[in-house]
């Protein structure tokens, strides 16, 4: 009998996603998660979105709508991207933009377009998990950039660039998962800087973007310079099983991107990419993020306001602007994977902050997501957290 061959060398030690596995667990009833960073699926603009895939299903257009289409995607619909980008600050064409299967997919082309196996990349530490994954998966060598409470520090970025001289720098400048962190204008300046005079491509990747509850925009990283991939996403603001996500782009890189994408889909679903658009033109967005932001904001608040009560002395913890997610550092010698089966039993849950590590993890670290739950939930899902805590501290005491 012959033996089968391996599977590809590049998935050896690219984990499964913690967070999805944890999803998965977090199916039984009665589970308070703060775990996904999910959207709430009660402010889904579900009226809005029935009317618009009605009104392509019963347009002129409707079987047009349900072909094959170009890869670079619906024009309308890259009309209307455009114009949001270009009325937030960062003047976009519609020929910028190349839509994509979610934002994930968007990281996955331009991973595919930029790194050769062994290509360095520069990371935040700590950042977004599958993206660590989509760098992983390339064969790419993960270096890290520290920061503190503002998000990346220049300094630190400067010094990586010329001891690794990286290929490219990810980044989630704007209440970035996990932590919340949003860079402010000054440092952006600087980092676009410092990357373009290291010859680095920088991915700014803003799927929270329009999630702020306080305080003044920032511009995106993008509008410092032209070198910059950003990366949108319809799933925060909209809904994320549509799968619709966006990547404006150096000119110099599009075709490749294009190449990229037919080879891994040929292009996103024409019939969701129309009702998108047509989403777009009939309904009130901007009326809708604005609720959401009112319950969001809420609901962190919420959160905020219970995790004094609820953690340790010596505990720490960001306050974020916008986005879904507090990042806490609990005192040292705790364990959030540990702690974890404690909370479970408490019916309440959470994400160990080691897995966001590409470098040497802070194991007192977890993520808490407060988008999901209402303040009454977050208020009850705090109280069983901290007596998670409480039994977690004996037992190790
Ligand atoms: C930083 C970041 N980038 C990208 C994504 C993927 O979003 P999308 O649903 O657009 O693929 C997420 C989703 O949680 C995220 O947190």
């Amino acid at each position: 009998m012959s033996t089968l061959p391996p599977l590809a060398a590049r998935l050896r030690g690219v984990a499964s996603s913690p967070v999805r596995d944890l999803l998965a667990l977090l199916e039984r009833p009665n589970v308070l998660s703060f775990a996904g960073g999910l959207p709430a699926p009660e402010l889904f603009d579900l009226d809005g979105l029935r009317e618009a895939y009605a009104r392509v299903l019963a347009g002129p257009g409707a079987r047009l709508a349900l072909q094959y289409a170009p890869t670079e995607g619906n024009l309308e619909l890259r009309t209307r991207v455009a114009e949001r980008l270009t009325r937030r600050g960062l003047p976009t064409e519609p020929g910028d933009l190349l839509i994509t299967t979610g934002s994930q997919q968007a990281l996955t082309l331009v991973t595919t377009a930029l790194l050769d196996p062994g290509a360095v990349v520069a990371v935040e530490e700590p950042t977004y998990l599958a993206a660590l994954q989509s760098f992983q998966l390339a064969g790419a060598r993960l270096v890290t950039v520290p920061g503190d409470e503002q998000g990346v520090d220049p300094d630190a970025l400067a010094d990586v660039v010329a001891r690794h001289r990286p290929a490219l720098f990810y980044t989630v400048p704007t209440f970035a998962n996990p932590t919340g962190r949003t860079l402010p204008a000054s440092r952006r300046a600087a980092v676009a800087r410092i990357a373009s005079a290291g010859g680095v491509r920088v991915v700014e990747d803003d799927p929270y973007g329009e999630l702020r509850y306080r305080g003044a925009p920032v511009l995106p990283l993008a509008s410092t310079s032209d070198d910059v991939f950003y990366l949108g996403s319809f799933s925060k603001i909209g809904a994320p099983g549509l799968r619709l996500g966006w990547v404006r782009s150096p000119a110099d890189a599009r075709p490749a991107l294009v190449v990229a994408k037919q080879a891994a889909d040929l292009h996103t679903s024409t019939i969701d990419q129309a009702a998108a658009a047509a989403y777009f033109g009939v309904a009130d967005l901007d009326g809708h993020v604005a609720r959401l932001q009112d319950a969001y904001r809420e609901r962190r608040d919420a959160m905020i306001a219970a995790l004094p009560g609820t953690l340790p002395p010596g505990s720490r913890w960001t306050d974020p602007d916008g986005g879904m997610f507090v990042w806490v550092r609990l005192p040292d010698g705790f364990d959030a994977a540990s702690l974890l089966p404690t909370a479970l039993a408490h019916d309440v849950a959470f994400v160990p902050g080691a897995p966001f590590y590409a470098g040497e993890p802070d194991r007192a670290t977890l993520r808490l997501s407060f988008t999901t739950n209402t303040p009454d939930e977050i208020r009850e899902g705090m109280r069983r957290l901290g007596a998670a805590l409480g039994v977690h501290a004996a037992a190790t005491t």
